[in-house]
């Protein structure tokens, strides 16, 4: 039976543990694959789904729904699941970087976000290759391997190391990123794309990065990560600084000092570049 009540902290609590309990599970997936080999399918030109983001999904999915049944789901391979009224939902990324994975590049993490209501209430970002696990419940900080996280304090955009990345249709449109990428390089000090969003935000809530945007992300590349940012004294925006939602694809995610000077820079606002 599920909670109709807020969610106290207990709860909260509680679905940590679940959801450390999925990651940890499905990041042994990602391990165990990575070892032994796997098949590749292509689901467009140069989008990749593996038989490790499926594994590792239905292990995510089967501890989550067997601790919550009435709790519905948002995961990338299998879209939606659970039909029930619940207002709880799990938004989930198996594995947030396949292409790396796929390239024996070591950077991909499992990503399980919880929403209630339509809010963001709880995160978990595990980077199996590394042991990192990122973890945070909205109003109680953000933690890596327990140890509390927070943004950098950098406050110029000339000084600021900065990651985006590029959607899988970059040579189909022409919101593609290339002009905000081109144009933010003139800018600040350098910038990565590191091919996982959801590690992308949470070196934000570390400090590793200043600042992070992208264009036509998808919720479960989101979900987990902004709870991280906005716990460890972050800003999570759309391209506009009042506006954002996990389903709106545009995201600006800073240490804060930065926002607004990332999205001058993005429209194009106080510079000749
Ligand atoms: C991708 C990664 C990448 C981002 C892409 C995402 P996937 O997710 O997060 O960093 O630039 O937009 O689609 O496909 O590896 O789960
Ligand atoms: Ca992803
Ligand atoms: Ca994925």
């Amino acid at each position: 039976m599920h909670a109709t009540h807020a969610p106290s902290s207990n709860d909260c609590s509680t679905y940590l543990a679940t959801a450390i309990q999925a990651a940890e599970a499905a990041g042994t997936v990602l391990r165990d694959y990575a070892k032994s080999g796997f098949r590749i399918d292509y689901k467009a030109a140069i989008n990749l789904v593996t038989d490790a983001d499926r594994q590792a999904e239905e292990q995510i999915v089967r501890t989550i729904l067997s601790a919550y049944p009435s709790h519905r789901i948002l995961a990338e391979e299998r879209g939606q699941d659970g039909s029930t009224d619940s207002p709880y939902r799990w938004i989930i990324d198996p594995l947030d970087g396949t292409t790396n994975f796929a390239h024996g590049f070591p950077f991909y993490s499992v990503s399980i976000g919880l929403e209630y209501n339509g809010e963001s209430i709880l995160g978990v970002v595990l980077d199996p290759v590394r042991g990192e696990l990122f973890t945070s419940i909205a109003g109680q900080g953000a933690y890596l391997n327990g140890a509390r996280l927070h943004v950098s304090s950098i406050d110029s955009l000339e000084r600021a190391l900065l990651v985006t990345g590029f959607a899988y249709n970059i040579r189909e449109t022409p919101n593609n990123n290339l002009d905000h990428f081109s144009r933010l390089s003139l800018r600040a000090q350098a910038i990565r794309r590191t091919g996982s969003a959801a590690l992308d935000l949470c070196y934000v809530a570390s400090g590793r990065f200043d600042g992070y945007w992208e264009v036509k992300l998808s919720p479960w590349d989101m979900a987990a990560g902004i709870v991280l940012v906005r716990e460890a004294g972050g800003i999570v925006s759309g391209f506009s600084r009042a506006h954002f939602s996990l389903y709106g694809q545009e995201l600006a995610a800073t240490n804060g000092r930065i926002h607004d000077q990332l999205l001058d820079a993005i429209h194009q606002r106080g510079s000749n570049h």
